[in-house]
């Protein structure tokens, strides 16, 4: 079983945000998973151009380092998120990798995948809890599972730091179980559901030039 951590604060070894992401791919190593950091603040990234050849040709036309960490979310069976809270958002870093994925969310190839979220945050819980929404709405978007979040805001004080790391190391190991019993979430389901039946009619809007998309969605039986 493989596991992705998503490293997105510029901060790299310093940051608040990396002790739970540590802490949280080590549960889900001592859970038997592979691990693997992948820290996209020091990759080549650029922003999305909306030049639709992804939802023409199924391939991005930006050849940078997108097109290796798209391979490994891929290839993995969990994902972990994690940023700190940039202005009630995720880092920059983060949403110019989302923004780069309309191919992963309009064909749901998070189908069957599993994520948890991690943040930290210089305020109150509100926004730890805004910005791990962030991340579990784009992998339940992408068609995968969101088991959770784990989140501290330095307002809540040193101790409270400490118990999110303990919580993020229960949460990799949390991820590692949802993975191993494929564990529902009916909530989720029904929303990709809510989802499809809508967006069939976009695809079909498109169909002349979202070629890759709308024969996938065929392919699915998703038009019907
Ligand atoms: C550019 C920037 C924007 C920030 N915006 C917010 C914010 O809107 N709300 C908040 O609670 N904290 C905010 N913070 C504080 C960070 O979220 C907090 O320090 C976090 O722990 C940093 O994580 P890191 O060490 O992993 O980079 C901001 C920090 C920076 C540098």
């Amino acid at each position: 079983m493989k596991i992705v951590g998503i490293h997105s604060s510029p901060k790299r070894k310093n940051s608040n945000t990396l002790k739970l992401l540590d802490s949280a791919l080590a549960g889900a190593k001592e859970a038997g998973a592979d691990i693997e950091l992948i820290d996209i603040a020091k990759l080549k990234i650029k922003y999305c151009t909306a030049c639709n050849s992804c939802h023409d040709k199924g391939v991005c036309s930006i050849k940078d380092d997108y097109q290796l960490v798209l391979k490994k979310l891929l290839d993995a069976d969990g994902i972990i998120w994690s940023s700190p809270n940039y202005m009630m958002n995720v880092t920059a870093q983060l949403k110019t990798l989302f923004d780069r994925s309309p191919l992963i969310t309009h064909e749901q190839f998070f189908d069957g995948k599993y994520g948890l979220s991690l943040t930290t945050a210089g305020s109150g819980i509100d926004e730890v809890d805004f910005v791990l929404n962030i991340m579990n709405t784009f992998m339940i978007n992408c068609g995968g599972n969101a088991i959770e979040g784990v989140g501290y805001a330095m307002a809540q004080g040193p101790s409270a730091m400490d118990a999110a790391i303990v919580k993020s190391q229960e949460m990799g190991i949390d991820l590692v179980e949802a993975i191993k019993e494929k564990r529902p979430y009916p909530e989720q389901k029904a929303k990709q559901e809510a989802w499809r039946a809508q967006f069939k009619y976009v695809i079909l809007a498109n169909k002349d030039h979202w070629t890759h998309n709308c024969d996938y969605w065929a392919e699915k039986g998703w038009l019907k």
